[in-house]
């Protein structure tokens, strides 16, 4: 889509013969457009570790966005109180439902665990409201196409929460790829590695299995969708660790990491994936992969291969591979070279890895139809991979797309060839 000029809702109206042309909003979203001077409401569903970040990055932005925080919803409500007490919001409450019937929200930013996130996302477009959400998308892949069904049916706007994609190298990357400066593309590799202490992924040593709940949380509501179990520590303040609601180091980082390159190579659906791993160094009851690794093959002939460890933190470079040149990321943008060295093209980089730009690009979607950094049909592409990463793991086989009735099943019950498939499709 392209920028059309910044507009208000007014002149919108006014104008809108000679600039609708430009403009590839519905209906309802046309509706929603906030003039350049009005002020954007918005309100937080979660106010955990991240949501703590949310809050942090909307006060900053109050002045130069013109954006006001209106609610803040958790299930400890303790947590939603501290936090409205920390934006400055009016209301506080433990259901977030309450916080969507408040007319006057423009969007919300949701910063629950996993599971909870297609339910939201969908719950507050149903109530009219734009969706800022964390990463990952959803919790399964046929979530994620609900939560994209519902996002075309309303056309309110949903940025995903791969703040990376505030940084303009990825963008800049696919416009040199396109152009050719790397030749043909095969292969790419990029990693997120941590080494954690003798804890492991994600337990918090103030944790143990008599911390009790807290009086004003309500566990039934945190647990959602997942099966009703007794109040559980653990689960409350370590879920990255299980599969009732996380996908562990696919879901929580490694999307980080391969949304960036599906967007420097238009990558859409994965034809094969595999996952491997497993519970090697910390087998504390968790039922997700301490360390982990996935290669995901595209239709249009190229892998992208995300190493992880989290036992170790010697990194690999970030680097896409053509037949002509490979495109090296780097704390500054990027770089690109022929086989013998030689500098082929380059890009400082613009924005960063950063929340408060990522909000940014949203208020001014909102206002002016700036294409967002992470739309759905981004958010779903990850969802997707990782996914059927994970599904690889947990039951030792290739995973396929199947592009006909657009799930994953194991590779092997499809007929799916070796060779690019050259239709517009492939991604
Ligand atoms: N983009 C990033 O760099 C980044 C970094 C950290 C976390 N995250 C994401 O942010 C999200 C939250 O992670 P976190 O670390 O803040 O978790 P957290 O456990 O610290 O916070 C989650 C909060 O959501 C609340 N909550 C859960 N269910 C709720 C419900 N039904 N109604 C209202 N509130 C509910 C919990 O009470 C809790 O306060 C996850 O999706 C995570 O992947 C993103």
């Amino acid at each position: 889509m392209s920028t059309p000029l910044p507009v208000s809702r007014r002149d919108f109206l006014a104008t809108t013969g000679a600039t609708t042309a430009a403009v590839a909003w519905t209906a309802q979203s046309y509706a929603k457009i906030i003039g350049a001077n009005d002020r954007i409401r918005t309100a937080f569903i979660g106010a955990g570790g991240m949501g703590s970040g949310h809050l942090g990055a909307i006060k900053q932005l109050k002045e130069p966005d013109n954006v006001e925080a209106v609610a803040v919803a958790d299930c400890w409500l303790t947590r939603a109180q501290k936090g409205a007490e920390n934006v400055g919001a009016p209301h506080a409450m433990q259901d977030y439902r309450k916080l969507l019937d408040i007319k006057e929200i423009d969007y919300v930013t949701i910063a629950t665990p996993e599971h909870w996130h297609s339910r939201m996302t969908i719950d507050a477009l149903d109530a009219g409201k734009a969706v800022y959400c964390e990463k990952p998308m959803t919790h399964s892949i046929p979530e994620a196409q609900e939560v994209m069904k519902k996002q075309k049916e309303t056309g309110l706007a949903v940025q995903v929460g791969v703040q990376a994609m505030a940084d303009d190298s990825y963008s800049s990357a696919a416009k040199a790829i396109e152009e050719g400066v790397l030749g043909q593309v095969v292969q790419a590799q990029i990693e997120y590695v941590r080494r954690y202490d003798k804890q492991g992924p994600w337990r918090d040593p103030d944790i143990s299995d008599s911390t009790p709940q807290p009086s004003d949380l309500d566990w039934n509501a945190w647990l959602g969708k997942a099966a009703k179990i007794p109040w559980n520590p653990h689960h409350y303040h370590e879920w990255r660790c299980y599969s009732a609601y996380s996908g562990g180091i696919c879901t929580d980082l490694f999307i980080h990491r391969i949304t960036r390159i599906m967007k420097a190579c238009k990558l859409t659906y994965p034809r094969r994936v595999v996952g491997m791993g497993g519970i090697w160094q910390w087998p504390d009851c968790r039922d997700l992969p301490d360390n982990f690794e996935m290669i995901c093959e595209y239709p249009r002939g190229m892998t992208v291969y995300v190493l992880g460890t989290m036992s170790n933190r010697v990194p690999v470079d970030h680097l896409i591979r053509g037949y002509r040149g490979t495109l090296y990321f780097t704390p500054t943008g990027w770089v690109a070279k022929d086989k013998d060295g030689k500098t082929l093209a380059s890009h400082t980089k613009t924005g960063g890895e950063d929340i408060v730009p990522h909000h940014s690009n949203l208020h001014r979607h909102l206002r002016t139809g700036e294409p967002l950094n992470c739309p759905v049909e981004l958010g779903m592409a990850g969802v997707v991979a990782v996914n059927m990463a994970n599904e690889s793991w947990r039951t030792s086989k290739v995973m396929g797309w199947d592009t006909v009735n657009q799930r994953m099943v194991p590779a092997d019950t499809l007929d799916l060839g070796h060779s690019p498939e050259s239709s517009a499709a492939a991604g």
